[in-house]
C-alpha cells in the first residue's frame, strides 16, 4: 500500500510504545514527525529508531522537542508542516503518581490533548488515533472485556483516559468530519526483536515486566508478587500481555482504517491478545527466556488491582483486520534481548 505522501504526527514518539510504532510507520512508507518533551524518554531512543530503519528511511523522520501544553510549540509545528493524521501517545501514565498529583495528570493529559484537538481543527487535520487503556474497564465484572461495556475510572490516571474518550466522542459528534479511533491497550510488554529499543522506565518500575527485567539483570534483588490469594489457577492476578510490536502494528491498521473510512465517526477498539496470563506464569516465562532465576516475595494484594482482565479481540479482528501474532514466549524473548544488551536502558551504567 503506498503511503509515500502521507505524513503522520506522532506525539510522545520517543516513548516506549511510540518509538516502536514509529519504526513500523517508517517501514510502511509513511513520513513521520515526532513531538515529545522528553519528560519520560530520551533522545537516544529516536537515534536508535534511525539506526534500526537505516539512513534512507531515517530521512523521513523528524523530531521536534515540544510540549503539548504549550500552544506555541504546537502552532510552530503545524504552521511548518501538513499532517494527514495524528497518533497521540503523549501523556503521563503512572497510576500511583496520578493519585498523589492529580493536577499534574489533568494538566498534562487533558490540557495537552485539548490543545492538540484545537490546533488540529485549526489546520484541518481531523484524523486521530488516541492511546486509551484497558483501565477504562475498571475491575470488570465480566470477561473478556468488550468495547461496549460500561466504562469506569478508578483513579485520576484512569479518569483522564475516560474523559479523553468522552471528549473525543463529543468533538466527533459536533463536527462529523473528524475520524477518531480510540485504542484500548491491555498490558504492553516486550521490545523490538533487534533489542535496540525497549521500555526504559525512570526510577523503580511500577509495572510487572520492567520490574522482572530489572531483577533479571541484577538491578533489583527480587520481585514482590502482589497477591497470591486471588481465585485464579495459581492465586496470582491475570492480565492480557501484548507484544509492543503487535501493538505498533495495531496502530498501522487503525490508521489505514481511518484513511479508508469516510464515516467512521469515533470508534473504540481493544488491542490485546485475548489470552490471560498470571503473574507467576510471566515470571516462569521470563526465567525460561533469560535463563535467570527471578527470586520472588509473596506480598499482600496491591490496592485497586483487578483479579482477571483480558480483551475480547473480535472487533479489532473484524473491523481493523488486525490480530496479535505473538505469545508470552516471544514477548519475554524480545524483552530479554533488550534487557541483556541494554541492562541500564538507554543510559550507560550510572
Ligand atoms: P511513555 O511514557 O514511554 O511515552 C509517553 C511519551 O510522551 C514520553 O516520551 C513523554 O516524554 C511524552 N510526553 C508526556 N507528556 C508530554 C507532553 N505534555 N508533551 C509532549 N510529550 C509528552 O509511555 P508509553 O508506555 O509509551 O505510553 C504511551 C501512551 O499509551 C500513553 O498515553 C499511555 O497512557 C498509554 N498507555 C500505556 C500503557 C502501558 O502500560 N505502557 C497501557 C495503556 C495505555
Ligand atoms: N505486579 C506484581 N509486582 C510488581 C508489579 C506488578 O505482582 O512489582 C502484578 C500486579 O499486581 C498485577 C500484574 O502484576 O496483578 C500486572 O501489573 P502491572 O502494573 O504491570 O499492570 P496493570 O494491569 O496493573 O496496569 C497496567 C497499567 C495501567 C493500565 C493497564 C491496562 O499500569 O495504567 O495496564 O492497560 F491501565
Amino acid at each position: 500500500m503506498g503511503s509515500e505522501e502521507q505524513t503522520i504526527l506522532v506525539t510522545g514518539g520517543a516513548g516506549f510504545i511510540g518509538s516502536h510504532t514509529v519504526v513500523q510507520l517508517l517501514k510502511e512508507g509513511f513520513r513521520v514527525h515526532i513531538i515529545d518533551n522528553l519528560d519520560n524518554s530520551v533522545i537516544e531512543a529516536v537515534e536508535r529508531v534511525k539506526e534500526l530503519v537505516g539512513p534512507q528511511l531515517s530521512k523521513k523522520l523528524r523530531f521536534h522537542l515540544g510540549d503539548l501544553r504549550n500552544k506555541d510549540d504546537l502552532e510552530k509545528l503545524f504552521s511548518q508542516s501538513r499532517f494527514d493524521a495524528v497518533i497521540h501517545f503523549a501523556g503521563l501514565k503512572a497510576v500511583g503518581e496520578s493519585v498523589a498529583y492529580p493536577r499534574r495528570y489533568f494538566d498534562n493529559n487533558l490540557v495537552g490533548t485539548i490543545n492538540l484537538y484545537e490546533i488540529m481543527a485549526k489546520y484541518n487535520c481531523k484524523k486521530m488515533v488516541f492511546s486509551s487503556s484497558a483501565t477504562v474497564y475498571g475491575q470488570p465484572e465480566k470477561i473478556p472485556c468488550v468495547e461496549d461495556f460500561q466504562l469506569v475510572a478508578l483513579n485520576p490516571y484512569g479518569r483522564t483516559k475516560l474523559f479523553l474518550e468522552e471528549i473525543a466522542r463529543d468533538i466527533q459528534k459536533a463536527e462529523p468530519d473528524w475520524r477518531i479511533i480510540l485504542l484500548r491497550y491491555f498490558n504492553p510488554v516486550g521490545a523490538h526483536e533487534s533489542g535496540k529499543i525497549g521500555e526504559d522506565p525512570k526510577g523503580i518500575p511500577n509495572n510487572l515486566m520492567p520490574y522482572i527485567q530489572q531483577v533479571a539483570v541484577g538491578r533489583l534483588p527480587e520481585l514482590n508478587v502482589y497477591g497470591h490469594d486471588y481465585p485464579t489457577k495459581d492465586g496470582t492476578a491475570i492480565r492480557d500481555y501484548i507484544h509492543v510490536m503487535d501493538l505498533a502494528d495495531g496502530h498501522i491498521a487503525a490508521l489505514r482504517k481511518l484513511f479508508m473510512t469516510d464515516n467512521i465517526g469515533c470508534k473504540a477498539y481493544n488491542l490485546g491478545t485475548g489470552q490471560g496470563s498470571s503473574v507467576l506464569e510471566m515470571v516462569a516465562a521470563f526465567e525460561k527466556a533469560s535463563g535467570k532465576k527471578i527470586p520472588i516475595k509473596l506480598c499482600p494484594r496491591r490496592p485497586g488491582d483487578a483479579t482477571v482482565v483480558y480483551a475480547s479481540t473480535e472487533k479489532a479482528e473484524k473491523e481493523l483486520g488486525w490480530k496479535a501474532k505473538y505469545g508470552i514466549e516471544e514477548m519475554c524473548r524480545d524483552q530479554w534481548k533488550w534487557a541483556s544488551t541494554n541492562p541500564w536502558g538507554y543510559q550507560s551504567k550510572p
